[in-house]
């Protein structure tokens, strides 16, 4: 097989997101693959600007890199039991001007939050939102990184033996979506 395609999409702009270091984290685990980080800096969804100038090029971008993606990982903050504006806008856009990118394609889910369930309800949540794209999305292992801000070490990786045993089988199942 050709090395594959990874796209990886972070629901958070902060430059110290954890969840841009655990989708690092992620296509680290998932090598050797072509790895490219989304930009999810997108105007707020507007229906109006979408009829006066049609789908915005970073929208554009971000739909073409899904559909060239061989898969997708997503990490998810939460922010008040949910998923974050950020990437919900991000996937509303995905959806527009023709067939959802996101179609068949495997996507594995992570989340990582401050709080002790790690995003578990934010992940809920994006699980649900995908729905109407119908990708592959694997239902587990579940990778919820909690207390976060002390969950990687000063390299980026995840500190615990437990939650990198975790990502690598996960890794390991997205792989084996795209071989099917
Ligand atoms: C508006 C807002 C709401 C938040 N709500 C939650 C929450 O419901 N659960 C939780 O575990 N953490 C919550 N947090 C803390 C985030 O988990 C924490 O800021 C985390 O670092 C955000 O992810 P990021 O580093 O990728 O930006 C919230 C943070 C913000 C800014």
């Amino acid at each position: 097989m050709t090395t594959p395609t990874l796209l990886g999409i972070s629901g958070s702009l902060r430059a110290g997101s954890v969840n841009t270091l655990l989708v690092k984290e992620a296509a680290r685990l998932f090598e050797p693959a072509a790895f490219t980080l989304a930009d999810l800096n997108l105007p707020l969804y507007d229906g109006d600007l979408e009829d006066a100038e049609g789908i915005p090029a970073i929208a554009q971008i971000l739909r073409d890199q899904i559909s060239q993606a061989d898969a997708v990982v997503i990490s998810t903050p939460e922010y008040n039991s949910n998923l974050s504006g950020v990437l919900k806008n991000a996937l509303d856009w995905s959806s527009r001007g023709g067939p959802s990118p996101f179609r068949g394609k495997p996507v594995a889910i992570l989340s990582a939050a401050d709080g002790r369930t790690g995003g578990a309800r934010a992940q809920f949540s994006l699980r649900h939102c995908m729905t109407p794209f119908q990708p592959q999305i694997l239902q587990g292992p579940e990778v919820q990184i909690a207390a976060a801000s002390t969950a990687f070490d000063n390299n980026g990786q995840l500190v615990a033996e437990r939650d990198l045993k975790t990502l690598g089988i996960l890794m390991r199942k997205l792989k084996a979506l795209i071989q099917e």
